[in-house]
């Protein structure tokens, strides 16, 4: 595989978490936002939670200063023509990723890997806008990325072995721990999680116990690390609702049905931590 270099497109909680774990990895990351701003914030980003690492004792300021350094930024997508693989990590709505999948297919040697970090969008309709849906493929970190081990790799109807084999050793190389699943809606991870997610909210809803009690019987019953309504609030109220919308439409089936007091928290603009609101105050 030589050595990968690397771009990010999407510089939020997602993508500057996969151009951290990217550069804490030794690899040469470009990381593109819309705006300097945007780009700065996410520098900014990435050297706050790098610092913790200092702050444990576990790296030296001159090694955060170099994993820093192996990022640069950029407002322009064209400069991804220099990148052998390319991970998009753009908001979920598939006409933006659609023209930044179309851009990259256009600019990039042919030989470049193109990934989507969707959490549920289909990989073989992002694939099929472009001339080499056999180089596509899903890689879906989880948030917060730094820390979490799991990347799901979704494999589209043309994702050639050797695409997902290249993908799965990079994965390796992050100190993550690729699975390696199919394309369907909400693919694992979110087929299995926000039908959960969805439950505590009913139980919210129907008064089977407060968002504390809920939280707490997962917690210390199950082990969670946090209770689904705070996992809901770190994940985005929006992106719960989106999410299973695209399984309750894609599956068809009643038992995804988004519940009510989800879709009323989000219309009033209670999106969790982002917004300050969703379950709980923060
Ligand atoms: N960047 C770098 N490091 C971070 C970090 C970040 N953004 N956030 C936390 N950390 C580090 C902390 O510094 C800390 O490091 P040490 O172990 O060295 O002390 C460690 O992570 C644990 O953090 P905290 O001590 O602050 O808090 P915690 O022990 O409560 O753990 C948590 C926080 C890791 C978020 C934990 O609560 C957890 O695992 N929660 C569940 C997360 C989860 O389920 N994520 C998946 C969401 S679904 C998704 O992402 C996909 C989708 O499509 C919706």
């Amino acid at each position: 595989m030589g050595t990968f270099n690397f771009g990010v497109v999407g510089g939020g909680t997602m993508g500057n978490g996969i151009a951290h774990s990217a550069a804490l990895a030794g690899f040469d990351v470009v990381l593109n936002e819309m705006n300097e701003e945007l780009c700065r914030k996410a520098l900014n980003t990435i050297g706050k939670n790098l610092q913790r690492g200092v702050d444990k004792g576990r790296m030296t300021t001159e090694e955060k200063e170099s994993v820093l350094r192996r990022i640069k930024t950029t407002t322009s997508l064209d400069e991804m023509q220099s990148r052998q693989f390319v991970v998009e990590a753009v908001t979920e709505n598939f006409e933006i990723k659609k023209s930044i999948f179309q851009k990259l297919d256009s600019s990039c040697p042919p030989e470049t890997l193109i990934a989507s970090n969707t959490s549920s969008i289909s990989i073989t309709k992002l694939a099929a806008c472009t001339s080499r849906p056999e180089k596509v493929i899903g890689m879906h970190f989880m948030n917060p990325v730094p820390v979490m081990k799991l990347v799901e790799v979704i494999r589209g109807i043309a994702t050639t072995d050797e695409t997902l084999e290249q993908v799965m050793t990079l994965a390796g190389k992050m100190g993550k721990t690729p699975v390696e699943v199919n394309d369907y809606p909400g693919f694992v991870s979110n087929r299995v999680l926000m039908p959960m997610i969805n439950e505590a909210v009913y139980c919210l809803m129907e008064g089977v116990g407060s968002a504390e009690a809920i939280d707490t019987v997962m917690k210390l019953g199950m082990n969670h690390p946090m209770g689904p309504l705070t996992l809901a609030d770190l994940i985005g109220l929006d992106t719960c609702l989106f999410i299973l919308q695209v399984l309750h439409e894609g599956l068809g089936d009643p038992k995804y049905r988004p519940c009510p007091l989800l879709v009323k928290m989000v219309d009033a603009g209670y999106l969790g931590r982002k917004s300050g609101r969703g379950f709980y105050k923060y």
